[in-house]
């Protein structure tokens, strides 16, 4: 059962309500994810928020980070869920890339697991602070993590990334991120809807360097897929910039 919600146990919460309220239009979200009643702090208008960053970014360089699709719920997190449906990850460290608005992670939450919610874009990582403490989520905590670019000095055994392959121009950092933060023995999981780019994707990824596996998850109203890729040769000052 979800912890009844308590403004006062967060001191800094009218604070960070107003920051938000300042940066973009959201709303409440209540999404059942691993049979567990979440509220999800999402922007009213996703389509706005698309347009502001394609405004932003026009101008800028194709490696800029920004990126206009954190703002709604993508069916991939529902992939991750049901993947994840018979795992205990009771106080597993796990590593959420491109997590937008944090359904992803909270699959894993729901499994016990102490997340680490990581995205390029910074307006979704206020809107998860909201989320986790709207929720009384202890233990897991936000940080801003561009593939490639940033790094969390420690290492996971669980990395998820639910609908993060889809632009090719991403997929040096990505993996470059997934082999410098991946620990000895560790699984990433990488869900999508069968994007045909992805499948370009899971050709270039399928190295000496990383063993892939492809799982199939059916859902009542659409089909995701599940990458597993385990590394075969992750060694000091590996990389995947070849
Ligand atoms: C399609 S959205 C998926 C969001 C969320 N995982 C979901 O499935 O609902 C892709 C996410 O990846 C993030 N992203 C895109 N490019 C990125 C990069 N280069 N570094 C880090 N995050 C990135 C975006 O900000 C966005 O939140």
């Amino acid at each position: 059962m979800t912890p009844r919600f308590e403004p006062r146990r967060h001191p800094h919460w009218n604070a960070l309500r107003c920051r938000c309220d300042r940066r973009l239009a959201w709303h409440w979200h209540p999404l059942r994810i691993a049979d567990r009643a979440f509220d999800l702090a999402l922007p009213s208008d996703p389509d706005q928020v698309l347009t502001t960053v394609c405004r932003q970014t026009s101008n800028r360089s194709s490696a800029d980070t920004s990126d206009p699709f954190w703002a709604q719920v993508w069916p991939s997190t529902r992939g991750i869920d049901r993947f994840l449906a018979d795992r205990d990850l009771t106080a597993l460290p796990v590593l959420e890339l491109g997590c937008g608005v944090g359904a992803g992670g909270l699959a894993a939450v729901a499994r016990g697991a102490r997340v680490t919610f990581t995205d390029g874009a910074t307006d979704p990582l206020l809107l998860l602070r909201l989320t986790l403490a709207r929720n009384a989520i202890d233990g897991c905590t936000i940080r801003r993590l561009r593939f490639g670019v940033d790094r969390i000095d420690r290492r996971f055994s669980l990395i998820i990334g639910s609908d993060v392959t889809y632009l090719r121009h991403c997929w040096p950092g990505l993996l470059d991120t997934l082999a410098s933060h991946l620990a000895p023995g560790g699984e990433v999981l990488l869900s999508d809807p069968y994007r045909s780019l992805v499948t370009e994707f899971v050709e270039r990824v399928a190295t000496p360097r990383w063993r892939v596996e492809s799982h199939h998850v059916a859902l009542d109203d659409t089909a995701i897929r599940v990458l597993r890729l385990t590394a075969q040769t992750l060694g000091k000052g590996f990389s995947d910039r070849a």
